[in-house]
């Protein structure tokens, strides 16, 4: 079924739903460890109280590495509540750390548009869900208006040869020209690769992993 197109389709239901029925290890998107994407932080030479933005975060093993490595001001968006009550319950080790946690939709934003002045906008597996021109551009204009000058941004996506369904739902394919060109001339591309992730299942999936960073 072409879930991403039908009219009024309940997005927010479905990744609640995602989350609730399997377990987080067995997900089609679960990381042991988000190395490449530390890979590309590690890049950005941030100070440990940058604001990281990590859109769609879901319950993603990424914050608990961050908060590892010391960063100390993460804000952690998703769509499902499921997933964010998830990611809070696993990081019972940094009970005292403070990650700011926020339910809201990228593609029709109200609690994230109060965001200001982020350094690192981080996303995996998020965009490529975004199928019309209202769903990216809603992304994109949120993109633009919340990260700083020389802010950095990730975008980790399926690429061109990748799968075209994931959790059910249809995706747009990238390649960093194509991330680039809706980014704009105003962000650079420092580095971009091709990754084979593999499922819990076994299941490959090839995806593109790009860092920019904003000029001014
Ligand atoms: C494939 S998962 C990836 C999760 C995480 N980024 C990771 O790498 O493990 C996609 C995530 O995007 C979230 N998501 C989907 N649509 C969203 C939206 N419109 N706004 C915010 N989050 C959304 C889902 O709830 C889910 O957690």
């Amino acid at each position: 079924m072409d879930n991403n197109f039908k009219e009024g389709y309940d997005f927010e239901n479905h990744w609640n739903n995602a989350y609730q029925k399997t377990p987080v290890n067995k997900l089609g998107w679960y990381e042991k460890e988000s190395t490449p994407s530390l890979e590309l932080i590690a890049l950005c030479n941030l100070s440990k109280n940058a604001q990281i933005f990590n859109a769609g975060a879901g319950a993603s093993i990424l914050i608990e590495q961050l908060l590892n490595e010391g960063y100390s001001n993460l804000v952690v968006n998703d769509i499902s509540s499921s997933a964010l009550i998830e990611l809070k319950n696993n990081l019972e080790n940094h009970k005292n750390s403070q990650v700011q946690f926020i339910v809201d939709d990228l593609t029709n934003p109200t609690e994230l548009l109060k965001l200001k002045d982020v350094d690192l906008w981080h996303d995996r597996a998020v965009l490529h869900f975004f199928t019309t021109q209202q769903q990216q551009n809603s992304y994109f204009n949120l993109l633009k208006k919340v990260v700083k000058p020389k802010g950095h941004v990730i975008l980790a996506e399926f690429n061109l040869e990748g799968a075209k369904k994931c959790s059910g739902l249809d995706v747009f394919n990238y390649n960093e020209k194509m991330l680039h060109e809706r980014l704009g001339e105003d962000f650079e591309l420092l580095k971009s690769f091709n990754y084979t992730y593999t499922q819990p299942s076994g299941g490959l999936r090839e995806y593109v992993y790009t860092l920019f960073q904003r000029k001014n």
